[in-house]
């Protein structure tokens, strides 16, 4: 997974707990190709928002009741993947079996709707819908 970024001719040498702390990174130049990470469907109804606090560009979006990632502003550099409790992140080639819709998801929605940049509260009952199937029809756009 570490070894990802370092595919990319991209001034990554950074440690990514250091990245962790930098703000200031350029925009990701067009010539760099970089897998982005994706929101998938558990996230629906719980957006417990833990993942927002650690990513170091600022590519989260948030919705009524779910959260995406942009993915021409994520930079692969993992650290939002085991931070949310309901393991919704995951690589965009690492994605459970029906859950690769949410690729164009992510992307549609990052368009449209605002930054989230600092964490908030789960949603009222986040524990009982964390792990429940069948989400993606509650989606609140
Ligand atoms: Fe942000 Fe996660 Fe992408 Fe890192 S992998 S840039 S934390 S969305
Ligand atoms: Fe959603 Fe997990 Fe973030 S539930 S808001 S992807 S921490």
């Amino acid at each position: 997974m570490v070894g990802r970024v370092q595919q990319v001719f991209y001034p990554l040498s950074l440690s990514a707990k250091i990245l962790a702390r930098i703000h200031t990174l350029p925009p990701k130049p067009f010539w760099v190709i970089i897998m982005a990470f994706v929101v998938t469907e558990n996230c629906i109804k719980c957006k417990f928002t833990d993942c927002v606090d650690v990513c170091p560009v600022d590519c989260f979006h948030q919705g009524p009741n779910f959260l995406v990632i942009d993915p021409d502003e994520c930079i692969d550099c993992t650290l939002c993947e085991p931070e949310c409790p309901a393991n919704a992140i995951f690589a965009e080639d690492e994605l459970p079996e029906g859950q690769e819709h949410f690729i164009q998801l992510n992307a549609e929605l990052a368009k449209e709707w605002p930054l989230i940049t600092e964490v908030q509260s789960p949603l009222p009952d986040a524990d009982d819908w964390n792990g429940k199937e069948g989400k993606l029809d509650l989606l609140e756009r």
